[in-house]
């Protein structure tokens, strides 16, 4: 895995690079979408790929572990084989999921007891078996297991599950750099920098995090519901600490806004249920800002949902016809708004992108930042 930077932004800490996998060139800063099962929800590969040009999706260990499981994934040949998407892929650890999804879970040192969502059955994960795992789902990049702690955290909780998250760090790099990967190809390692909003834990945690050199670096514990101005001052510490030359990618986060003000900090990769999840909800991110499409204002709409971001979804449909569909419960509904969500993130990164390379990324920000979040 290569990363090359090739551009600053002269008045903030932004950056634009070149992260290159065995699936697939990654022009940075880059959107993720959430491919929790395997498949981002409601969209066909073909139109993440052709619609939405994401370049790298999410899958999550947690549920790919429960279901379909490990034997059907290794008989398939690996998460990219199973679901048709021969891009970059990159697998979450379990190390939030457990925490957000599994009702009863205990954790100590050795790792993680949890009940499955699903059926209530018993499981374990450790360090060890979630590196195994993910070698078995075969994403490109993998993440580090980590304790994601809530907000707000007490300083002796957040203290001591930062240790424990980087003495598990530890067990993951020994893990993993003892195994092969089973399919042939590369596969990288990113270890997650925690310390919930605490400034002395976030500057320990980036330093030793910093410290196992891998090939890129993770931010967690944030986005969990401290105000956004914590968030931002957790960002730029950290992202002061981890080295420059190796990409950062910030977990969970978040909405338009939260995704430019932490690119200027110096974040390269993101991901975030809300574009898909809202989208399901009836809620559009468009360049005008933000639609509510089941409201009564939309519905003799004939304007196209969003025209600016050119995507065939966004373009195609009209506000009254996805309002309509939204209203009738028809799934096509939960589909285009599903698609035309991700189309505006990764149009929004893609600019992003290119205003660092014209060096004009801080005004434009600032611009956008107050009209993305209009609510129409
Ligand atoms: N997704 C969002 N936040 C986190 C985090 O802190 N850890 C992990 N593993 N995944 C996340």
């Amino acid at each position: 895995m290569t990363f090359t930077l090739t551009a600053h932004d002269k008045e903030s800490k932004a950056r634009a690079g070149t992260l290159t996998t065995a699936h697939g060139i990654i022009q940075t800063p880059i959107f993720m979408p959430v491919g929790t099962a395997g498949t981002v929800k409601a969209v066909h590969q073909r139109e993440i790929k052709e619609d939405i040009q994401a370049q790298i999706i999410l899958g999550n260990t947690y549920h790919l572990y429960l279901r379909p499981g490990l034997n059907t994934l290794e008989q398939a040949g690996g998460l990219h084989k199973f679901n048709g998407w021969d891009q970059p892929i990159l697998t979450d650890s379990g190390g939030y999921q457990v925490y957000s999804l599994s009702g009863t879970r205990k954790i100590v040192e050795e790792g993680v007891k949890f009940k499955s969502h699903i059926d209530g059955s018993t499981h374990f994960f450790s360090p060890e078996n979630v590196m195994d795992i993910q070698r078995t789902i075969g994403a490109d990049i993998i993440m580090a297991f980590d304790e994601c702690t809530p907000y707000p955290c007490e300083y002796n909780y957040a203290r001591k599950s930062m240790d424990m998250t980087h003495r598990w760090l530890q067990r993951c790099c020994e893990r993993f750099d003892n195994m092969e990967s089973k399919y042939g190809y590369e596969q990288n390692l990113f270890p997650i920098v925690q310390g919930s909003t605490f400034k002395d834990l976030r500057q320990k945690s980036a330093e030793t995090i910093a410290s196992f050199n891998r090939a890129g670096n993770a931010i967690g514990g944030l986005s969990v519901g401290e105000p956004a101005d914590m968030m931002y001052e957790m960002t730029e510490l950290v992202c002061d600490i981890l080295p420059a030359d190796k990409p950062r990618y910030l977990m969970g986060v978040g909405t338009p806004a939260n995704i430019l003000e932490n690119i200027a900090l110096g974040i390269d990769m993101f991901d975030c249920v809300l574009p898909t999840r809202n989208a399901r909800n009836g809620m559009l991110f468009t360049t005008q800002g933000i639609i509510n499409i089941r409201n009564e204002k939309w519905k003799n709409d004939f304007s196209p949902i969003d025209e600016t971001l050119g995507g065939y979804a966004s373009t195609f449909y009209t506000k009254a016809y996805l309002r309509h569909l939204v209203h009738s419960g028809e799934m096509l509904g939960a589909q285009i708004s599903s698609v035309h969500n991700l189309t505006f993130y990764l149009w929004l990164v893609k600019q992003a992108r290119e205003q660092i390379l014209a060096g004009t990324f801080r005004a434009w920000k600032d611009k956008m930042v107050k009209d993305l979040m209009v609510r129409l």
